[in-house]
């Protein structure tokens, strides 16, 4: 952490002395401050594509709130507010501190390769997570499995819907890896039925792209069964768009993410039908952290599972998807 440590020591002994009120207080909080300081052993620097979605701001809560219960580590947190090149400079930056640890949630996978791949080759390990990097040039990657959740979304619409029906589906951003997989596994979970694809689009992960495109198929088609969409802000969005044409009651709509306080409440209101759960990995990735800055072996994958919510199952606690 060496550059890191230099300022952040100082600095955090400001903080604590600034708090004090009465004399006595200070004197505490200075030691108590000296103390956490003097455990502090390695700085874990965290980039974090953007924060504009709940689902990246959980992430980063998951992180802050298992790093807080390790006096030893401390976690800076960079947003490169959804723009590729900015998160190549993030990991730059963090290379030339020299941090002891970088977890990376990339925007893109090809993008954020060479630099992911340049901080492994000086020795600083990496924890990719959530959305993929291209090679094998990292530490350590945590994600649940998005074919499996992609195809058994597919298997979920195909049984919903008795094997025949139209279908529209929006994508997540198709130079991340998530979408590119949500996308293929539900291609496989469909196969052999009837469904028909009648309109598919890249909404980007994002709820406002998600409801313009949803607009354009609502223009062009007037009968559609149900949309399927990579993620939860995109169904969501879908249904804005159908439910200001007067159209959401003819339609179903299937997400991805199963957020306590986002995808779960829209199945609990009826507006989703299914949300198929993809954890954060915020808590996993200070886990592994941890055991790889104290010299444990980690796994190069570590996959999360998932659990489906619909309106039956969702006061159980979901249901979780089978093993392959
Ligand atoms: C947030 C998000 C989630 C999605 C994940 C995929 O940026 O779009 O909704 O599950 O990224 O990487």
């Amino acid at each position: 952490m060496k550059k890191y440590r230099v300022f952040l020591i100082p600095f955090l002994i400001i903080i604590f002395a600034a708090s004090g009120c009465t004399k006595k207080k200070e004197t505490t909080s200075s030691a108590a401050e000296d103390s956490e300081a003097s455990k502090l052993k390695w700085i874990i620097g965290m980039s974090q594509c953007n924060l504009g979605e709940p689902w990246r701001v959980q992430m980063n809560l998951d992180i802050k709130n298992a790093a807080e219960k390790h006096p030893e580590i401390k976690v800076i947190f960079k947003d490169a507010q959804n723009n590729s090149l900015k998160q190549r400079s993030q990991i730059e930056e963090y290379i030339s501190a020299e941090v002891d640890i970088i977890i990376v949630s990339p925007k893109e996978a090809a993008p954020l390769t060479p630099p992911v791949a340049a901080a492994y080759d000086r020795g600083i390990p990496v924890i990719v997570l959530d959305r993929r990097v291209l090679g094998e040039k990292y530490t350590c990657f945590i994600g649940a499995d998005n074919k499996k959740i992609g195809k058994a979304a597919g298997e979920w619409i195909v049984n919903r819907l008795n094997g025949k029906g139209k279908i529209v589906e929006l994508k997540g951003l198709m130079t991340s890896t998530p979408g590119q997989d949500r996308h293929s596994g539900f291609r496989e979970g469909i196969k052999g039925s009837d469904l028909e694809i009648i309109f598919e689009a890249d909404m980007k992960w994002l709820e406002p792209e998600a409801r313009k495109e949803m607009e354009s198929a609502l223009a062009r088609f007037d009968k559609i069964d149900l949309v399927y969409s990579h993620n939860d802000p995109g169904a969501h969005g879908a249904y804005l768009a159908a439910n200001a044409a007067g159209r959401e009651e003819d339609i179903i709509f299937v997400g991805i993410d199963a957020l306590a306080y986002e995808g779960q409440i829209y199945v609990k209101q009826g507006i989703l039908r299914a949300s198929f759960e993809y954890p954060t990995g915020g808590r996993e990735a200070i886990e592994l952290a941890l055991d790889i800055l104290s010299g444990k072996e980690v796994p190069k994958e570590f996959t999360l599972q998932s659990r489906v919510f619909t309106k039956d199952n969702i006061d159980q606690g979901g249901e979780w998807l089978k093993e392959k």
